[in-house]
């Protein structure tokens, strides 16, 4: 999801993370190492149980 910047984004816990970036965007996947922005974790690929099986 991108968003003009810049943002003040408020996590649960309360703390506020903040990005002074012209467009930034955050992540809706929850995958990100860097959440509440996205790190782009969500294009990796997931292994169905299908896959797993045929190795
Ligand atoms: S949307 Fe979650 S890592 Fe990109």
């Amino acid at each position: 999801m991108l968003v003009e910047g810049p943002v003040e984004v408020v996590v649960e816990g309360g703390e506020t993370v903040r990005s002074d970036r012209v467009v930034v965007a955050l992540c809706a996947c929850r995958r990100s190492r860097s959440y509440p922005f996205c790190d782009t974790s969500h294009r990796k690929r997931v292994r169905t149980h299908r896959e797993d099986e045929e190795g």
